[in-house]
């Protein structure tokens, strides 16, 4: 793993969507597979100003979700699948079928889990994943206590993350379930990029750098994988 740190969020987000279009560009038909959350909102804003400067296509590239609550409708404007839509594939004018995400409504969990598993494995490996860090550790969905050998599963939500997650929406809603790729499929992307700042993040981040690799606090992961950068602005970075 290689630890990147940056003065401020705009300078973490602009270098962390030089990558993106980096790869796109190394890569016209390459498999994105990227977070939601307040972290990566500049960097998909960058992403598009970029791809507009520089004339780049996303048109043959494939988009999946990295993750979704259960149970939230798509228009809600809290769901990975809005926000998805509004930051990135909206503007970047990516054509529906360009693109897979989770059904939150889905009556049948373990059948979505498994699209998710046989669309990697057919158009897989992921060639740049691009995650957020939970205050609990989380990547993606994958809770403490996930194992590393975990592929895509339905996760019953940890306190931290329904409490933290009601930030997202305008109304209090009931968060309880989220369906996520696994560790495993994390750890097979070709390149992730790991991503948090503020000063919030400082003890999350000093535990991802510091702490033994363990299920328990599940972004200490990156520090196995080959390719895996560790992004973080010098807020995040105040506790190493
Ligand atoms: C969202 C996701 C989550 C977030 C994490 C950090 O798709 O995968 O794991 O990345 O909870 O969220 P923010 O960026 O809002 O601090």
């Amino acid at each position: 793993m290689e630890l990147k740190t940056f003065s401020d969020h705009a300078s973490l987000s602009a270098a962390a969507a030089s990558m993106i279009i980096a790869c796109v560009k190394r890569c016209p038909g390459a498999l994105l597979c990227l977070a939601t959350g307040d972290t990566p909102k500049l960097t998909y804003q960058m992403v598009v100003e970029y791809a507009k400067q520089e004339g780049i296509s996303f048109e043959k590239c494939f988009f999946i979700g990295l993750d979704e609550w259960l149970g939230i409708p798509p228009e809600n404007s809290g769901s990975c699948h809005y926000f998805l839509h509004t930051h990135i594939f909206k503007p970047l004018g990516i054509h529906p079928s360009q693109v897979y995400l989770f059904d939150a409504l889905t009556r049948d969990e373990e059948a979505e889990c498994e699209k998710m598993n046989k669309l990697i494995a057919e158009k897989g490996p992921v060639d740049l994943m691009l995650v957020g860090v939970g205050m609990n550790g989380h990547v993606g969905f994958n809770e403490p206590g996930t194992g590393l050998d975990t592929i895509t599963h339905v996760a019953i939500l940890d306190e931290v993350t329904r409490s933290v997650g009601q930030k997202y929406f305008q109304e209090k809603v009931s968060i309880s379930k989220g369906i996520t790729v696994g560790l495993k499929q994390v750890m097979q992307a070709k390149n992730l990029l790991m991503l948090a700042n503020g000063k919030k993040k400082a003890p999350v981040i000093q535990q991802v750098v510091k702490q033994e690799i363990s299920p328990k606090f599940p972004a200490t992961i990156i520090r196995m994988h080959q390719n895996g950068i560790l992004m973080i602005d010098s807020e995040a970075a105040s506790a190493l």
